[in-house]
């Protein structure tokens, strides 16, 4: 088989990508190694920037977002008995977040593959690309016994942290920059109101918490746990427990408890590598960059790379004009890192770090008081938090 541009990993960068390119009349392909029902169970990213949601529309996948999604115009911070709001609004130039489910996104996604007959193939067994430095590069992949061969002029790693794709460059040929946080965010998908309709981050002596929704009727919470812990070690009751400790007084009270419909831990890590290309290969989203989940970014990291990668794609194919290629790398980086510093700044102003100096507990406490008695910080904090322009 032969396509034009083939995508490894069907997560949102790599179905946003394929549907862009295909709307351009760019042939390409997608392999998924997980089913589609497993992609969909996963419960991730809550909060879209502007940005996101704007290619949403461009891949004409936005419609039901744009019905069901929540604009938010702003958030709390709860913070040593106090409870803050950014506005958003104010202090981004009118700016907004929409508050969606990856899960969603990720099912219109792949609706919208499906409607334009995209080929999108799940399972698909030992993916692996070949020649990648080459000009014929081919990516294979076993499907039952067969093994199956994709010639493509460009292959795309959108595969995650975990992909093949990354691994798949020469270790000297790429350098990557890491931290790993000394904790994880146990999270709780319930079908309750949700306690305030607008996100609360909470800083707590206890640890950190976020009350985040996905509806008017379905919430997100999460708590800061060791890395040590275990799903298991945590019943919905020590949950609820927990979750309403960290919680200023009325916000605790307020709680509406249910059974979790999900629940699961997420390891906290900011990651880059660069450079986000290799040979014909470009790396794009979590293949290539993690970040913390605080400052929700990573999703929309991802946005920028597909963003550029479209864009520098379209102009080769169809004006034979190298440039957005031969940046890509440079360019998402650029912005990346931007993403990876407001990350690394939020976790550490919202979390509990087990080996402190007092030192480090004053400047934390300096940091809400100096946020929250300057316009200039509030507004530094808003425009990262909506996104910074592509
Ligand atoms: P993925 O979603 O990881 O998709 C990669 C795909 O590749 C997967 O489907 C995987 O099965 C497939 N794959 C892997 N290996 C192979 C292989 N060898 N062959 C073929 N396929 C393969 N971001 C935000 O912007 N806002 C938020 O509010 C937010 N909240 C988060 C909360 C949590 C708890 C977590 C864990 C993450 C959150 N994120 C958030 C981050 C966001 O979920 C990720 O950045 C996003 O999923 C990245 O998309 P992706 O398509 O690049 O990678
Ligand atoms: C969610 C996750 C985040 O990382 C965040 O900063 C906000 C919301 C969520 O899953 O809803």
């Amino acid at each position: 088989m032969k396509v034009q541009v083939c995508i490894i990993g069907g997560g949102p960068s790599g179905l946003m990508l394929s549907q862009l390119l295909h709307l351009q009349g760019i042939d390409t392909i997608i392999l998924e190694k997980s089913s589609r029902d497993y992609v969909l169970s996963r419960i991730r990213a809550g909060v879209l920037e502007h940005g996101f949601a704007k290619l949403m529309r461009e891949a004409q996948c936005g419609e039901r977002m744009d019905r069901e999604g929540e604009i938010h115009h702003g958030f709390y911070i709860a913070h040593n008995g106090k409870l803050d709001r950014v506005d958003l609004h104010k202090y981004s130039g009118g700016n907004s977040v929409m508050v969606y489910g990856q899960t969603e996104l990720t099912r219109d996604l792949y609706e919208a593959r499906d409607r334009l007959g995209g080929k999108v193939v799940h399972n698909a067994h030992d993916v692996t690309p070949h020649d990648i430095a080459s000009d014929a590069p081919y990516v294979t992949y076993r499907s039952g016994d067969e093994l199956i061969r994709v010639d493509c002029d460009y292959i795309i790693g959108a595969d995650g942290f975990h992909g093949v794709s990354r691994k798949s460059i020469p270790q000297d040929k790429i350098k990557e920059y890491e931290r790993v946080y000394p904790f994880g965010w146990l999270g709780v998908l319930s079908r309750t109101k949700p306690v305030s309709p607008e996100l609360i981050y909470a800083k707590h002596e206890r640890g950190f918490a976020l009350c985040s929704l996905r509806s008017q009727v379905l919430s997100r919470y999460y708590i800061q746990v060791p890395l040590t812990d275990k799903v298991e070690d945590w019943s919905d009751d020590a949950f609820w427990e927990e979750l309403k400790l960290r919680l200023p007084a009325e916000i605790a009270a307020k709680l509406i408890t249910g059974p979790s419909i999900e629940k699961s831990i997420a390891p906290l890590r900011s990651f880059v590598a660069e450079p986000m290309r290799y040979g014909r290969m470009f790396l794009a989203g979590d293949a290539a960059h993690i970040v913390p989940p605080t400052g929700a970014r990573g999703l929309n990291s991802a946005a920028s790379d597909i963003y550029y990668l479209y864009h520098a794609l379209v102009d080769h194919y169809k004006k034979g004009d190298d440039r957005g290629i031969d940046g890509y790398s440079q360019r998402a980086l650029a912005r990346i890192w931007k993403a990876q510093r407001f990350s690394w700044w939020m976790t550490t102003l919202l979390h509990r770090f087990p080996d402190r100096l007092p030192y480090e507990d004053k400047l934390q406490d300096t940091e809400f008081a100096y946020l929250f008695s300057s316009e200039a910080a509030q507004r530094s904090l808003a425009e990262n938090y909506v996104g910074l322009p592509f």
